[in-house]
């Protein structure tokens, strides 16, 4: 019996890659997000053990009936993965728009946090599963414009880490892959609403691709069963720290 993944975010990025990825390790795959094109377009690419789930995070009755539905398709979630998600502008806090900032916490966190809610219980029912989340290294390192969205990303650090004090003497794994910058995804585009200033993002850098995201989520999900991978950081080559910065009066 293969075993079974829920990829959010599939219709795109990093979730297309983790999703391409795990069906190449043997998983079946429900790949869920709101546009079912791209979904059934990678339906199209992948077969028939790939099946698309139209699913809002930011919808409550959107993700119990979509889980609903997985849990009575298959016997359970062997692996989540928790994907969907976004960064909206870069501007300081003070100029940001609340709208965005709702709905940056509407789906990093609330999304992310109801898929934990209703998946969780069947694993630890099953005593078997594992929940990787997508953080970034926003969540760690501070920057200017990263506001909100890297604090949404924090949450996601600390609620994987505080799920695993709670799975203790469990089987159930989860684990942060916190990836810094990645081009050749959507996500500069959603960020910054325009493909050029997108494009300029990645202009003369060497960035991680979705498929070096999605071997990390390959890898840790391959661990033997007694190994738990907390946390992956990983950054291109060419982006490092950067020093704090010390405003000076003129
Ligand atoms: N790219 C980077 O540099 C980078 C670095 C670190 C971390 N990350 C994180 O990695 C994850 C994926 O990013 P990406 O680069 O692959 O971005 P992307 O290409 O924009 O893909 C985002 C995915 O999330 C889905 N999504 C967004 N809102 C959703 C919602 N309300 N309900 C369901 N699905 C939703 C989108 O699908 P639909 O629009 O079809 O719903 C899409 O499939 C995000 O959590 C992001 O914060 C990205």
């Amino acid at each position: 019996m293969s075993k079974i993944a829920l990829v959010t975010g599939a219709s795109a990025g990093f979730g297309a890659a983790i999703s391409r990825r795990l069906m190449a390790e043997g998983y079946t795959v429900v790949g869920a997000a709101r546009r079912l094109d791209r979904l059934q377009a990678l339906r199209a690419e992948l077969g028939s053990g790939f099946h698309p789930l139209v699913m809002d995070v930011t919808d409550a009755a959107s993700v119990e009936q979509g889980c609903a539905q997985v849990t009575s398709d298959f016997d359970g979630i062997d692996l989540l993965v928790n994907n969907a998600g976004l960064a909206l502008g870069v501007a300081p806090a003070q100029d940001a728009s609340m709208a965005d900032w709702d709905r940056m916490i509407a789906t990093n966190v609330l999304g992310l946090t109801r898929l934990v809610h209703t998946i969780l219980p069947g694993m630890v029912r099953r005593n078997q599963g594992h929940i990787v989340n997508i953080g970034s290294v926003a969540g760690s390192h501070p920057y200017p414009g990263g506001n909100v969205y890297g604090a949404t990303k924090a949450y996601v650090r600390q609620l994987s880490l505080n799920l695993r004090a709670d799975l203790w003497g469990t089987q159930v794994r989860v684990t942060n892959i916190e990836p810094g910058l990645c081009g050749g995804t959507e996500f500069s585009v959603v960020r910054l609403g325009d493909p050029e200033r997108a494009a300029a993002v990645y202009q003369g850098t060497d960035p991680l691709t979705a498929d070096d995201v999605a071997d990390a989520v390959a890898w840790v999900a391959t661990r033997p069963a007694r190994v738990n991978i907390n946390t992956i950081e990983l950054m291109p080559v060419s982006q490092a720290f950067a020093g704090l910065r010390i405003h000076r009066r003129t």
